[in-house]
């Protein structure tokens, strides 16, 4: 190192004093003021980590603690009095959920949210780093939020959530928007009070992301959306590691909660009055893996949240993977544990799904379907599904709609497949034409519409079991809420009716909702 090196250098340290981990990012207070690129670049080279599988994945080592004693900082308590939060979620229902925690934390420091930008004191977005387009939305806020915070310099903005994790996006918004006060990641949301506290308090932008993944911190306060359906997280991270996805990365390496606290958290849900709960995960069917000697699964969980006194009990995602027998046979068990189950499959061919890493053929795919369909005939499937992945030919893609059909998914999410930075996939030619890309999704998308009006149909002149959310988006004189296997119902009832499980006849079927007329008041379900 020359002397023009270690002068840079100390001045790097002396920006990121306040750095808590000793792989993350830490504090880059000052850097705003200093508005050097160079001095950005050198303090990226030297003390922030991107993405990286060969260190990423060596991480399982590394033992994770678990933390109940968490409170908001008595000096923090009473600093949102009077002040409003808003905070915007893109992407994923751990995000959502994330957003909840967020919400909680303001709400015990004072604040109250509001949908209104220009009444915030606050303004969080929760982003989504999946594909390029959800990073896109996010740049494109950002930008919205400049003439915001010219007009009232005092509104605290902050980029959180996976976006945060990496390393280019950072870059980006230390360079570009200048007016952000804050950025923190997907590891470190607890410490969200005392990094408003360096917002406000400090004129600079505040800079908080740590690569490597934080312990489990029990005892979040949330404050959830609604008081019918709730999110509780089971696990955190993924460690997977397909060679198109980002949230390994962003997300960090996979950490069950113990079945004790989630038990004793849908235990308060039910008695809170929550009709239904979905237990949360990047990859449920891993759960239990890291509890060391305890050789406990997402099976043995489910069968003891089917005993508890909640109606509706759903899990995403699965990995086909993992999905074991010890969690079919539970599942067939039914009660409360619902007959729907989302099983990514992500592609039909198995050469495609062997450079995707996923870990399973197109007849191991099959196999597996069988098992859950002669366990649990009424079972409804639905997947998320790739296409133009990198060399995916005409007849690979053919196998996908072949597997579509074969299985008979009644929905898909698909997607284009959308290089992510860091990723291994991202390192190869991103090789098929978009126009082909955006053919094979619209020839896909078609399926998928066909077979989901298909499955409609067979509703038609049924009963079914409705959780009621509330009024329908398009027409406040009508209810809507979703069936056991996740149908969207829209029937015409009392406003009193919102929150229970009601039955409904159902009289027309189109191809994403049900039209029906409620039979019944309210329904005892066990
Ligand atoms: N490009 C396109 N789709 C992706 N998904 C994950 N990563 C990518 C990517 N790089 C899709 C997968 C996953 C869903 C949540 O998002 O289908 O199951
Ligand atoms: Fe991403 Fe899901 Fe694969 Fe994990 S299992 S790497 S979250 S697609």
């Amino acid at each position: 190192m020359n002397e023009q090196q270690r002068k840079e250098m100390s001045q790097i340290k002396e920006v990121s004093s306040s750095d808590k981990k000793s792989s993350g990012n830490g504090n880059l207070n000052r850097l705003k003021q200093m508005g050097s690129d160079d001095l950005i670049n050198k303090y990226f080279q030297t003390t922030y980590e991107p993405p990286n599988l060969k260190k990423a994945k060596k991480r399982r080592r590394e033992e994770v603690q678990i933390h109940y004693d968490y409170s908001v900082p008595e000096d923090m308590e009473n600093v949102g009095k009077g002040k409003k939060f808003l905070i915007r979620t893109y992407g994923c229902q751990m995000n959502e959920h994330d957003t909840e925690v967020m919400a909680g934390l303001l709400t015990d420091m004072g604040y109250e949210s509001t949908d209104d930008t220009k009444e915030a004191d606050i303004i969080l977005l929760n982003t989504c780093a999946i594909r390029e387009n959800a990073e896109n939305k996010v740049f494109g806020e950002i930008g919205h939020l400049k003439p915001l915070k010219t007009e009232n310099p005092g509104v605290i903005l902050g980029v959180c959530g996976c976006m945060s994790q990496e390393e280019s996006v950072v870059n980006r918004i230390l360079k570009k928007h200048p007016f952000i006060d804050m950025i923190f990641g997907t590891h470190n949301i607890h410490r969200l009070p005392q990094l408003l506290k360096e917002a406000m308090f400090g004129k600079e932008m505040v800079v908080e992301v740590w690569s490597k993944e934080g312990d489990i911190i029990e005892n979040l306060p949330k404050v959830r959306k609604g008081s019918t359906k709730a999110w509780v997280n089971i696990m955190y991270g993924c460690d997977k590691f397909c060679t198109y996805c980002i949230v390994p990365y962003t997300r960090g390496k996979e950490r069950s909660r113990l079945p004790q606290d989630i038990i004793q958290e849908v235990r308060h849900l039910a008695a809170q009055g929550y009709k239904e709960v979905t237990l949360l995960g990047q990859n449920v069917n891993a759960y239990g893996k890291d509890l060391k000697d305890m050789q406990y699964g997402l099976g043995d969980l489910m069968d003891e949240i089917r005993k508890i006194d909640i109606p509706r009990v759903r899990f995403t995602t699965s990995h086909p993977r993992d999905f074991d027998d010890r969690l079919i046979e539970v599942l067939a068990k039914g009660g409360n544990l619902l007959d729907h189950i989302h099983l990514p499959v992500q592609s039909g061919s198995s050469e495609v799904l062997r450079v995707m890493a996923r870990r399973y053929t197109r007849e191991e795919y099959l196999k597996l379907v069988k098992k859950i369909r002669t366990a649990m005939p009424n079972a409804t499937l639905t997947t998320d599904i790739i296409v133009g992945f990198p060399n995916e030919t005409d007849e690979q893609f053919e196998e996908t709609l072949s597997l579509m059909e074969e299985v008979g998914f009644e929905s898909a999410y698909t997607f284009i497949y959308s290089p992510r930075e860091g990723t291994p996939a991202a390192r190869w030619e991103d090789n098929i034409p978009m126009e082909k890309k955006k053919e094979r999704l619209q020839r896909l998308n078609k399926l998928v519409n066909k077979q989901s009006a298909e499955a409609m149909q067979e509703y038609k002149g049924q009963t079914v079991k409705v959780l009621v959310e509330g009024e329908s988006k398009k027409n406040p004189d009508i209810l809507a809420g979703y069936t056991e296997r996740n149908k969207l119902v829209n029937f015409a009832g009392p406003k009193s009716v919102i929150g229970e499980i009601v039955e409904v006849k159902i009289i027309e079927a189109k191809t994403w909702s049900l039209d029906g007329e409620m039979v019944e008041k309210a329904v005892e379900v066990k």
